[in-house]
């Protein structure tokens, strides 16, 4: 199972597992999107935001209507926190053509444009969302002893930069 696999990289780990034989189930925030991707490897969608409890519980519930062996979960659900922000974009892209010519640039991380909402969103799907999916995938796991999570991370959560410092 991947979390937040309609697009992106973790549709790309989805293929990879589906290449290799597994059977995928995909996350995504909506439906639609995670049916398409899991549509196109055979497998199986399942719908909720990972920051949600209530909602993460439901969802693997229904992963273990799906299967009685969930072998791999890989929490790749997450956000840049300046999606549809083209600003933000171009300030990083500017930032990041500056350090490439070796000029010093302003390194101001942008920390102070982020509002406590955005900082909120982001501890809430990357962190929470890894751990209210984990918890529910170990008591689907643990009937068998058996059982791998992968979680994703970035470099951006290693140290500040224009736009996405959260
Ligand atoms: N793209 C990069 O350069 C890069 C680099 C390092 C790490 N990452 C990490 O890899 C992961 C995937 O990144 P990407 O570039 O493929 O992003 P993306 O935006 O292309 O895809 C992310 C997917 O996650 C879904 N999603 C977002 N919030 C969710 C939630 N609360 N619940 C369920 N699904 C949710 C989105 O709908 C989307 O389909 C992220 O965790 C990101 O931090 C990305």
């Amino acid at each position: 199972m991947i979390t937040g696999a309609a697009r992106g990289l973790g549709a790309q780990i989805a293929r990879r597992f589906s290449a290799a034989g597994a059977h995928v189930i995909i996350n995504d925030m909506n439906l639609a999107p995670a049916k398409a991707t899991a549509a196109e490897l055979g497998g199986d969608a399942v719908a909720c935001d990972v920051s949600d409890p209530e909602s993460v519980a439901a969802m693997f519930a229904e992963v273990g209507r799906l299967t009685d062996q969930l072998d791999i979960l890989v929490n790749n659900a997450g956000i840049s926190g300046i999606e549809g922000d083209n600003d933000a974009r171009e300030r990083i892209r500017q930032t990041a053509e500056a350090l490439a010519r070796g000029e010093p640039s302003d390194l101001d991380s942008g920390i102070t444009e982020v509002t406590t909402e955005q900082w909120r969103r982001m501890i809430a799907v990357h962190l929470d969302g890894t751990f209210f999916c984990s918890r529910e995938a170990v008591r689907l796991m643990k009937p068998r002893a058996s059982g791998n999570i992968i979680n994703m991370g970035s470099i951006m959560g290693t140290f500040g930069r224009q736009g996405p410092s959260a």
